[in-house]
Formats: C-alpha cells, sequence, structure tokens
C-alpha cells in the first residue's frame, strides 16, 4: 500500500515523541512492503513564530493532499498565564479539526497488566477496564458563538440534530463492533444542548436493538469511571464533557503518556497523542513516546493494515514488560530515555 502521511510535531515534548512515532511507522511498513512517505508541516505555537499563524494555509494543504495526519502536541507557557493573547497555539489545533471536517475524536482506555499498580486506582478496580470514549469534536462550546469583554464573557453549547446525529451514528457503530454497550453523557438535568442530545439518542436506540443504551450525568460518570471503569464499553459525549473525561480516564492505565487518539469525519484524519506539549520536558529526551507510537497503530487500523498495527501493540506491550520505559513509568531510577524507547520498539518490530 502506499501512504502519504503529514507529519506535524508542533510544540513541546512534540518533535521528539513525533520522530519516534514515524520511526515506529517506517519500521512495521518496511517490513511489510509497504511504500510510505513523511512530510512534515508546522503547527501551533512553532507556526506562530515561524509565520504569525498556528494553522498556516500550507499546513492545512499539506493535510488536505495527504492520507492522514500524524500530530503530535500543541501549547507553550508563554500563552497559557496571558490571557489577553490574541492569537494561541490551541487555534491551530482547533482550527485543523473544523477544517478537515473532523467531528470525531475516538480515545481508547486500555489497560496494561503490568502496567496495573502504576494506576492511582487499586488494581482490582482496573484490571481488565477497556472502554471507548467518543468525543464530538467540532460543535459545542468550543465553536459556538463567544463574547468577551472585560465586564462579561460568554461561549455558547451549541449543537444541531445533524451534528448529534452524526457521532451518535459513528459511537452506535463502535457499541455494535464491541461489547454492545453506549453509554450516553450529559447534563440533561440542567442543559437543553443535553436534552436534544438525549432526545436523538432515544430515537435512534431503537434502530440499534443489539446495543444497551444508557443514559449518565456528566458528573456521575466522572465518578463512575474512577469508582467502576470497567462498567464502559462505550462513551459518548460533547465535546468539552468529553474533553474532560477523556484526561481523568487517560490516567487510569498508570500513565497519560500511553494513550492515542484518532480523529475522523469528513476529510483527512488525524491520529495524535492524547496527551499535551509537556513545554518543561522539551529537549530532555525524556517524554513517553508510546501514545505517539500507538497512535501510528491506531492509523494503520484506520487503513485495515491490522497485522501491522498489531506488530506495534505488540512492540509497545513489550516494552512496557521488559520495564524498558520513560521516567513517567519507572519514576527516576533505571529510567530510559525517549529516544531509547523508540529505538527499543523499532527492533522489536524489525526482529518480530
Ligand atoms: C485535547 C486538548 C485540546 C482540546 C486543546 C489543546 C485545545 O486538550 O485534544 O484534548 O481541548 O481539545
Ligand atoms: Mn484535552
Amino acid at each position: 500500500m502506499d501512504l502519504k502521511i503529514a507529519v506535524l510535531p508542533g510544540d513541546g515534548i512534540g518533535p521528539e515523541i513525533s520522530t519516534q512515532g514515524v520511526n515506529a511507522l517506517q519500521a512495521v511498513c518496511d517490513k511489510f512492503g509497504h511504500n510510505v512517505m513523511f512530510d512534515f508541516g508546522i503547527v501551533g505555537a512553532a507556526a506562530i513564530d515561524a509565520v504569525g499563524d498556528p494553522f498556516p494555509e500550507k499546513t492545512y494543504q499539506l493535510c488536505r493532499d495527504s492520507d492522514a495526519v500524524f500530530f503530535s502536541a500543541v501549547g507553550d507557557p508563554k500563552y497559557d498565564n496571558n490571557p489577553s493573547a490574541k492569537i494561541r497555539p490551541e487555534q491551530g489545533l482547533l482550527a485543523m479539526r473544523k477544517k478537515l471536517g473532523l467531528f470525531a475524536n475516538i480515545r481508547p482506555v486500555e489497560t496494561f497488566k503490568c502496567m496495573l499498580h502504576k494506576s492511582p486506582l487499586k488494581a482490582e478496580i482496573i484490571d481488565g477496564a477497556d472502554f471507548l470514549c467518543i468525543r464530538e469534536l467540532t460543535g459545542g462550546m468550543y465553536f459556538g458563538k463567544k463574547y468577551e469583554s472585560d465586564a462579561e464573557a460568554y461561549d455558547t453549547n451549541h449543537y444541531t440534530r445533524h451534528e448529534i446525529e452524526r457521532i451518535l451514528k459513528v459511537a452506535f457503530e463502535y457499541a455494535s463492533r464491541r461489547r454492545r454497550h453506549l453509554t450516553v453523557v450529559d447534563k440533561a438535568n440542567v442543559l437543553a444542548s443535553s436534552r436534544l442530545w438525549r432526545k436523538v439518542a432515544q430515537e435512534m436506540a431503537v434502530d440499534y436493538p443489539e446495543v444497551v443504551t444508557d443514559y449518565m450525568f456528566v458528573d456521575n460518570a466522572a465518578m463512575k469511571l474512577i469508582q467502576d471503569p470497567r462498567f464502559f464499553d462505550v462513551i459518548v459525549t460533547e465535546n468539552t464533557f468529553g474533553d474532560i473525561l477523556t484526561d481523568e480516564g487517560s490516567v487510569i492505565s498508570g500513565s497519560m503518556g500511553l494513550l492515542p487518539s484518532a480523529s475522523t469525519g469528513s476529510g483527512t484524519p488525524v491520529f495524535e497523542p492524547i496527551h499535551g506539549s509537556w513545554p518543561e520536558a522539551k529537549g530532555k529526551n525524556i517524554a513517553n513516546p508510546i501514545a505517539q507510537i500507538l497512535s501510528g497503530a491506531m492509523l494503520l487500523e484506520y487503513f485495515n493494515l491490522t497485522e501491522e498495527a498489531s506488530l506495534i501493540r505488540r512492540a509497545v506491550k513489550a516494552s512496557l514488560e521488559a520495564g524498558f520505559s520513560t521516567p513517567d513509568i519507572t519514576g527516576d531510577r533505571h529510567h530510559h530515555s525517549t529516544s531509547a524507547v523508540g529505538q527499543w520498539i523499532v527492533e522489536y518490530i524489525q526482529r518480530h
């Protein structure tokens, strides 16, 4: 297969983990005889510094003309504590999602047996937890009408039936292919937008009789996620709730540095780690490359290259089992660098 991939390393630890992700993809494509081409683009603070735009037209063209985008992270502290900054790195990511029509963000939370003791939760609570959070990505408060002055400010949590239907369809289909349990997370006891979500979900549930659909308020879901994560199979929720719940979900596995994600919709799909740019670690070669490398596995699965993806997953698992990991997992002792972990995984791929 021929694959043309747009690589957007972005900010902070982005470039370091991006390199390891690219190396792993290259290794697996070499092994299976696929012809993969990587083209690099700028995004986020790096793009603001270079051309004054966090998602330049040239980067957009590159994404549009590629089969997939392999994205890392954006964000820089010089913007975080400056509420009056007009241009922000995060706008680059939001513009990319909107322009590429990526309304569905798939965030799988899985646990690794050898990592259970690393979780902030008790091993017996999380052992076997395995769920998907499907986050709506181009609507809600992120993109609704906004107003900002010194005296007042608002964001509008706007959703149309069309936007709700298309994301719920994705969720019902994932649930049908998995353990056939869908939890629709909303705040229908307070929010009008949530009531429309619930209404549409109830209408659609009739067409998926094989799926057990339940409804949960987001505050309750936040609690249930840490109390009984095995309850969940597929969660679907709006943009803002999904943002928050997936950060919560990501630490269940023991390190945020392990979880990949895929964003899909009408345009080129984007594959990216769920963690951010961790600016404090920039250039230190200590960030965990695994979320990025597993994003590569999700990318391959998107193109039905399941054997290839499974080799990446096996390599990652083997590295964790061998204890060959970055300090987020090993602590200060016996840790390995970002590039050493990436290299270990590449060599595993080459040998198996
Ligand atoms: C994420 C991130 C982004 C979001 C930021 C960087 C804009 O937190 O992908 O979850 O809020 O969607
Ligand atoms: Mn987030």
